[in-house]
């Protein structure tokens, strides 16, 4: 009875191993948890009085679809903080929508966008929602194969040769969730570049990690670097992962007109607006200065130089240095069995040694896994050494 667009999507595997974890936890079992795919430091203490006030000045009737235009304002102003190179022509509020966290930004420019029978290009390791999304859309999905000697990015002449009549969209992710792998300036450019010949492709730039990059100014948002592809550029952001809200769920897109107006009616069919309160909370975390996530990245930068020293003893891992987010990415090909992919290293490693990674099988790596560096230190220092020691 199911439609085939439902049959074939697959339960995100981060939930999945969440939850095995969660139900060893309640069986009373100890377990070192590095699946975090969420910061695990608190909101910032505005966001929160924000939603108190909120909350007693009765704000609680429907929003405008595309969400209040206080937050649109801000989140066009931080835009064009980062894409300076687009002064001429900066993004107004018109060119915001307000979406239930990134997922549903990327999930609606995607229904907005594809067609059965048009293709998507998305370089592997992937953040695993995007080949469902497009899957759901009816869409086909073309994966570009990358190499850990590479950094795990896409080269523009692998673009280049994977574009054909059928493509419509071209995802990017940078700083990448599984990764932690980040495009420089010349590599989007060299993108950006291959793109202009193109002028059907879109480009989705999924920017979620933008503030968590490890080396300051390497960062930079994809229209900034290639400001020619303004009209068919979606940035997406939120503030999941740099505001440590991810349960309330804000994230949005800035489109050009040509598409803003199809996303608002998705929206206005769908979810509307999002929950007044967090929007509340998003315009009070915006108002803060850029210095205020200064803590956080260099608490992430730490835990990962912490978790690199350990990881590198082991002679069986191959880790990528991560240049943003807070992951790892593991090529743990040498330590696997005969026959086995990740997803059975993950299974063995829980059991044997009760170290809880996800395996990058649905990542499209199936011979790597990522940890999370979202969590304490002690956590890190006993479960990298734990692996480190099993793999050996
Ligand atoms: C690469 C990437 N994009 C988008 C998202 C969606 O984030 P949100 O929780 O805001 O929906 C995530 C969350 O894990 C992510 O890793």
């Amino acid at each position: 009875m199911l439609s085939n667009r439902v049959k074939n999507l697959q339960e995100s595997a981060t939930l999945k191993i969440n939850a095995t974890v969660n139900r060893m936890k309640q069986e009373g079992q100890s377990v070192y948890n590095l699946t975090a795919g969420e910061p695990d430091f608190p909101p910032p203490e505005a966001a929160k009085k924000a939603v108190i006030e909120a909350v007693e000045k009765n704000l609680s009737k429907y929003t405008p679809t595309p969400g209040l235009l206080e937050l649109r304002d801000w989140i066009a102003k931080k835009t064009n903080e980062v894409q300076p190179a687009l002064s001429h022509q900066p993004w107004k509020a018109s060119n915001v929508i307000v979406t239930n966290g990134g997922k549903q930004a990327i999930f609606d420019c995607v229904l907005a966008l594809i067609d059965r029978g048009d293709e998507v290009i998305i370089p592997a390791p992937f953040w695993l929602s995007y080949p469902e999304m497009v899957k759901a859309a009816e869409g086909t999905v073309k994966v570009i194969e990358t190499s850990f000697e590479l950094s795990y990015k896409m080269t523009a002449k692998q673009l280049e040769q994977a574009i054909n009549p059928q493509t419509k969209l071209v995802i990017l992710n940078s700083p990448s969730n599984p990764t932690g792998a980040l495009y420089t300036e010349q590599e989007q450019k060299e993108l950006g570049d291959v793109l202009a010949r193109f002028p059907k492709v879109w480009v989705l730039s999924d920017e979620i990690y933008d503030r968590i990059d490890f080396e300051p100014g390497t960062w930079k948002s994809f229209l900034q670097v290639n400001p020619g592809l303004r009209e068919r550029t979606i940035t997406v952001n939120g503030l999941s992962k740099s505001g440590s809200m991810t349960g309330w769920r804000i994230g949005w897109s800035v489109t050009p007109d040509s598409l803003t107006p199809a996303l608002i009616a998705l929206q206005g069919h769908s979810t509307s607006g999002i929950c007044s309160l967090a929007q509340a909370a998003a315009i009070a975390t915006l108002k803060l200065p850029e210095g205020w996530f200064e803590h956080q990245r260099r608490q992430y930068l730490h835990r990962r130089d912490l978790t690199l020293e350990i990881l590198r003893k082991s002679t069986k891992m191959k880790v990528l240095v991560a240049q943003g987010a807070f992951y790892l990415f593991i090529d743990v090909k040498a330590a696997l069995r005969e026959k086995e992919n990740a997803d059975g290293f993950a299974e063995r490693v829980l059991r044997d040694i009760q170290v809880a990674v996800v395996s990058g099988v649905d990542f499209g790596a199936p011979t790597s896994v990522r940890i999370s560096f979202a969590t304490d230190e002690a956590t890190l220092r006993e479960a990298c050494s734990r692996l480190v020691s099993y793999c050996n």
